[in-house]
């Protein structure tokens, strides 16, 4: 078998074979393809796409280029949750203490910020003494005994998805709907959980912009995750306007914590009630209804926060930030985003609120770029709020005073004021099953 014709048939747009793809996948991972062949396969597919069959041969080959976790030693049902990525996303922190508190076993492997989408390692690493670096013993003995552990990715999991995603970053091939579904999939099966639920996120702060893309993306990977035996369903949730009012490693976490007590009603409580009412009902056979009832009675009672507890305080965590969160590293400086004019908050382009809390500090623009887990944005006026003239709109956190400038003109360019009221899109779309 030849690189050159498995590159020349895709260019053709003729389906490759399960061993044209096989020979792709373990060629590059193991160096003997080259760049610059990759590069032509991944472009021929950007532009002429994939079959179902072949996509789901691509993610079991590029799950299987690694460690594959076994998670057979953990009694009961091992649950997992992803999201497609976004600004002010904390979910998992919520999600995860819910659905251990019914029972379920949520063995998580997360990722790190980048760009102007955050992560949930840098969050929980906002809170001091918390470890995200486990062993493979280590990780699964405390799911058996606390029902949660979250960890960063190990360093051999879907190594075929880093190199080929690396190559996709050089290339301009990201934005290709199966090589994203097949990069997310792989990392899912191979970190080994039998249900799966995906937040998949659409507006300005996601990857798919429309519901249309996010909704295909959905059934692309909802079928990747049913032909590999797991239990998969699919959420699609808003990403147009930040999720919840607080952006930034620590400020999210104790926006989380606030949910979890119990706090008032918002986005980010219903859409982390959804996402976990639809675990519930995957892995227990009920309807999303019925899973959503159970998540809110779990929330209610104070029993996930209690699990939440248990949870960061078996990681090591310092339990005496989330009683305080004064005790958290304070940021040196904070400075007011005003309202220039009366009106409604017609739109926020997440996108550029995400980017706004990176140039404060709060992520990355390159993956080993340091990261200061105080800084962040308080937004106090969200899509469709009623503003006046001299109001707080955001708060600005950060230690480099240089950055209020530039995070300033980027928040005010990212929302729109407008003289009638204008409605929130929907916070979730649909969900794929
Ligand atoms: N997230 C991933 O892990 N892979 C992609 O291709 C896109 C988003």
């Amino acid at each position: 078998m030849r690189i050159y014709d498995i590159i020349s048939d895709k260019r053709d747009n003729k389906e490759l074979t399960d061993e044209q793809i096989r020979f792709f996948v373990k060629g590059y991972t193991k160096g003997e393809i080259e760049h610059y062949h990759a590069s032509a396969l991944l472009m021929a597919i950007y532009l002429n796409g994939m079959t179902d069959r072949e996509t789901v041969t691509l993610t079991k080959e590029m799950a299987e280029s690694g460690d594959m976790l076994d998670l057979s030693a953990i009694d009961g049902i091992t649950v997992d949750k992803h999201s497609t990525g976004g600004v002010g996303d904390k979910t998992t922190l919520i999600v995860a203490p819910i659905v251990a508190s019914v029972g379920l076993k949520t063995a998580k492997m997360s990722g790190r910020g980048l760009g102007h989408t955050g992560g949930t390692i840098d969050k929980l690493e906002s809170i001091d003494g918390f470890c995200t670096s486990l062993s493979p013993e280590i990780f699964i003995d405390k799911v058996k005994k606390h029902g949660i552990c979250v960890v960063g990715q190990s360093g051999d999991l879907a190594p075929a998805d880093k190199k080929i995603y690396a190559l996709r970053d050089a290339t301009a091939t990201v934005g290709s709907m199966p090589l994203i579904a097949s990069s997310i999939m792989s990392k899912k099966l191979a970190a080994g959980a039998s249900c799966i639920v995906l937040d998949v996120k659409t507006g300005s702060g996601a990857f798919m912009k429309t519901p249309e893309d996010a909704e295909a993306l959905s059934e692309k990977m909802v079928n990747i995750g049913k032909s590999a035996g797991r239990k998969v369903a699919a959420v699609i949730s808003d990403m147009d306007t930040p999720l919840g009012k607080n952006i930034g490693n620590s400020l999210e976490v104790i926006e989380a914590v606030e949910v979890l007590k119990n706090g008032e009603n918002s986005d980010l409580r219903e859409v982390s009630l959804v996402l976990a009412g639809n675990i519930i009902a995957l892995a227990e056979g009920i309807s999303a209804d019925e899973g959503i009832k159970k998540a809110t009675a779990q929330l209610e009672s104070g029993a996930a926060y209690e699990k939440f507890r248990e949870f960061i305080s078996a990681q090591g965590g310092d339990l005496r930030q989330i009683d305080d969160p004064s005790l958290f590293k304070q940021p040196l400086y904070s400075s007011d985003v005003l309202c220039a004019e009366d009106g409604f908050i017609g739109s926020m382009n997440a996108e550029m609120i995400g980017s706004a809390s990176v140039i404060l500090g709060a992520g990355r623009v390159k993956k080993d770029d340091p990261i200061d887990h105080s800084a962040g944005i308080i937004l106090h006026r969200k899509t469709g709020d009623r503003v006046l003239k001299g109001e707080k709109i955001a708060t600005l956190y950060t230690d480099s005073k240089e950055s209020f400038d530039s995070a300033e003109k980027l928040i005010r360019q990212s929302i729109t004021v407008t003289s009638e009221k204008i409605e929130r899109p929907p916070l979730i779309y649909k969900v794929i099953y």
